[in-house]
C-alpha cells in the first residue's frame, strides 16, 4: 500500500456541499488521510453558497460525510484530526469580490493548488475565469467532473474555453471507471504476462463483450438523466475508455501520454458509425416497470424529474468494430443500463474455437476457450477451458480457473476517486483523459445521437430483466450471446 505522503497542498472544492463531495470526494479525502497519505500541513478549502461560515459547513459534513465514511468503519481519531484540515469559503460565483477572498484565503496556505469543480459543467468556464481573473489559475491544477459537455460542440466550447486559462497539463478529466483497481489490473494482465498478449488478437479472439450494467435505476437524478441518457452518461466516457484499454497496443512505458497516446489510436481506428447502419449495430431501450430483487419498481417515464413522454434511453448495446490489423473483422459488443437483472461490469474475451478438433462431438459442444474479467462487483478472472470428464471415453466438459483478487489481496484496496484525487495531487495524469481522447469518443458517438434524436424511440424492457430482446438478436446474428452468470 503507498503510505508516502503527498507534497502540502490545498485543495479547493467547488460544490462543496454537494453530493458528489458527500459521497465520493469527502470520504476519499479521508480515507487518504485516514492512512497517513496526505501530507500534515495540506487544507480542505470548501467553496459553497449554502453554508454560512466553518462550523455551519463541518455541522454538514458531520451530518452527511460522516454517514457514508461510517458505513465502512470509521476511526473516530482520525475523523477528528480530519475536519481539523477542513476550511470554508462562501461564494457566489457570480460576484467577483468573492473571488478576491478566495485568493486571499489561498494565497496564505502552502503547497501546490488543486481547484476541484464539482459542480454542472455549465459552471466550468465562469469559475475558471473568475479563477484566473484573481490570477489563481498560476502553477495550480484543474479537476473538471464529467459530463463534460453535451456534445462534441459543448464539449470543445468548454475545453476551449478553460485551456485559454489553463494549459493541457494542469487539466484533469476525470473517468472514474479509470481510477478503479480491476481497470488498473487489465493493464497488469495484458502487459505483465506473456501467456495472454499473444492471443489477443484477431487470430485468436472471436468476440469480446463489455458490460456495464446497473440494478439501480435514475434515482434521484431524473432531470439530470432525461437530458443526458445512457449514451452519454455511460458509452461516451466509461466503456469507451474500456474498450480503448482492451484493444489498445502495449504502450512503451505506463507515463501518461504513452497510454493515452495508445488508446487514442484505439478511438481513431473505431470504425464510424453510418446512419443507415444504427438500426443493425445499436439498440437503445427504456425500462418500464418491473421487479428488481423481489422489489416492484416503477418505470422510467414516471421517475421524478423524467418527462411522461420521454424518448430517453436507460439501456444502449452496440456492435463495435475496430479497423487495425489487431482486430480487424472482431465485433466488441458493448452494453449498459439501468435497471437491469444484476449490478455487475465484466469483460469477456471469446476465443475462437481449435482449427481442428480431433476429440469429437463433446469438445465442439463443450464451446471454447473464454477469459471473463469481473471488475464489480467483485475482482475477478475466470478462465474457462475444456477437460475430460473422468471416466470411459473422450468425453469433454467446459470447466474454469478461478482467480479471486480478494483472496491474495487482504488489504491496500483503494476506492477510484481516493487514487484519482491522489493522482492529481502527485501531478499523475495517466488516469484522466486528455482532450483529443474526449473529442475522438464525442466524434464517434454523435451519429448515433443524431440519429436517435431525429426519431424512433427506445424499445421497452421491463426492469430487473437484461434489456430489449433485440439486444440478444444483434448477438444471435454472430451466432453468439451475452454471457449472464449469477454473481
Ligand atoms: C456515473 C454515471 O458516471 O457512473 C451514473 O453518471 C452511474 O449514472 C455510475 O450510475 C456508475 O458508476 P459505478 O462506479 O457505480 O459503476
Amino acid at each position: 500500500m503507498e503510505t508516502q505522503p503527498t507534497s502540502s497542498f490545498v485543495f479547493v472544492l467547488f460544490g462543496g456541499t454537494g453530493d458528489l463531495s458527500m459521497r465520493k470526494i469527502l470520504p476519499a479525502l479521508y480515507e487518504a488521510h485516514r492512512a497517513g497519505m496526505l501530507a500534515a500541513t495540506s487544507k480542505i478549502l470548501a467553496v459553497a453558497r449554502h453554508e454560512e461560515d466553518r462550523d455551519g459547513y463541518l455541522r454538514w459534513v458531520t451530518e452527511h460525510v460522516k454517514a457514508h465514511v461510517a458505513k465502512r468503519g470509521i476511526d473516530e481519531n482520525a475523523w477528528v484530526s480530519f475536519i481539523e484540515r477542513i476550511e470554508f469559503v462562501k461564494i457566489d460565483l457570480g460576484n467577483a469580490e468573492d473571488f478576491a477572498l478566495l485568493r486571499d484565503v489561498v494565497k496564505d496556505l502552502p503547497g501546490i493548488r488543486v481547484f476541484y469543480l464539482a459542480t454542472g459543467p455549465s459552471l466550468f468556464v465562469p469559475i475558471c475565469r473568475a479563477l484566473a481573473s484573481v490570477g489563481l489559475n498560476e502553477n495550480a491544477r484543474i479537476v473538471l467532473e464529467k459530463p463534460l459537455g453535451y456534445d462534441l460542440k459543448s464539449s470543445n466550447a468548454i475545453n476551449d474555453a478553460v485551456g485559454e486559462i489553463f494549459a493541457e497539463e494542469q487539466i484533469y478529466r476525470i473517468d472514474h471507471y479509470l481510477g478503479k483497481e480491476p481497470v488498473q489490473n487489465l493493464l497488469a494482465l495484458r502487459f505483465g504476462n506473456a501467456l495472454f498478449e499473444p492471443l489477443w488478437r484477431r487470430e485468436w479472439v472471436e468476440s469480446i463483450q463489455i458490460t456495464i450494467a446497473e440494478e439501480l435505476g435514475v434515482e434521484a437524478r431524473g432531470i439530470f438523466y432525461d437530458n443526458t441518457g445512457a449514451l452519454r452518461d455511460m458509452v461516451q466516457n466509461h466503456l469507451l475508455q474500456l474498450l480503448s484499454i482492451v484493444a489498445m497496443e502495449p504502450p512503451h512505458s505506463m507515463d501518461s501520454d504513452s497510454v493515452r497516446d495508445e488508446k487514442l489510436r484505439v478511438l481513431h481506428a473505431l470504425k464510424p458509425i453510418d446512419a443507415l447502419e444504427i438500426g443493425k449495430v445499436a439498440v437503445r431501450g427504456q425500462y418500464h416497470s418491473g421487479v428488481s430483487r423481489g422489489n416492484s419498481v416503477p418505470a422510467y417515464a414516471t421517475e421524478p424529474g423524467v418527462k411522461q413522454n420521454s424518448t430517453t434511453e436507460t439501456f444502449v448495446a452496440l456492435k463495435v468494430e475496430i479497423e487495425n490489423w489487431r482486430w480487424a473483422g472482431v465485433p466488441f459488443f458493448l452494453r449498459t443500463g439501468k435497471r437491469l437483472a444484476d449490478r455487475v461490469a465484466e469483460i469477456v474475451v471469446n476465443f475462437r474455437a481449435v482449427p481442428h478438433s480431433a476429440l469429437g462431438a463433446s469438445a465442439l459442444r463443450a464451446g471454447a476457450n473464454r477469459l471473463v474479467i469481473r471488475l464489480q462487483p467483485n475482482e475477478t478472472i475466470r478462465l474457462y477451458c475444456l477437460a475430460k470428464k473422468p471416466g470411459e471415453g473422450m468425453n469433454l466438459s467446459s470447466v474454469h480457473l478461478d482467480l479471486a483478487f480478494d483472496q491474495f489481496f487482504k488489504e491496500g484496496q483503494m476506492e477510484a476517486y481516493q487514487r484519482l484525487l491522489l493522482d492529481v495531487i502527485n501531478g499523475r495524469l495517466a488516469l484522466f483523459v486528455r482532450r483529443d481522447e474526449q473529442e475522438a469518443a464525442w466524434k464517434w458517438v454523435e451519429p448515433i445521437l443524431n440519429e436517435w434524436a431525429a426519431a424512433g424511440k427506445p424499445k421497452p424492457y421491463a426492469a430487473g430483466t437484461w434489456g430489449p430482446a433485440a439486444a440478444s438478436a444483434m448477438l444471435a446474428q454472430h451466432d453468439t450471446c451475452w454471457l449472464e452468470e449469477e454473481n
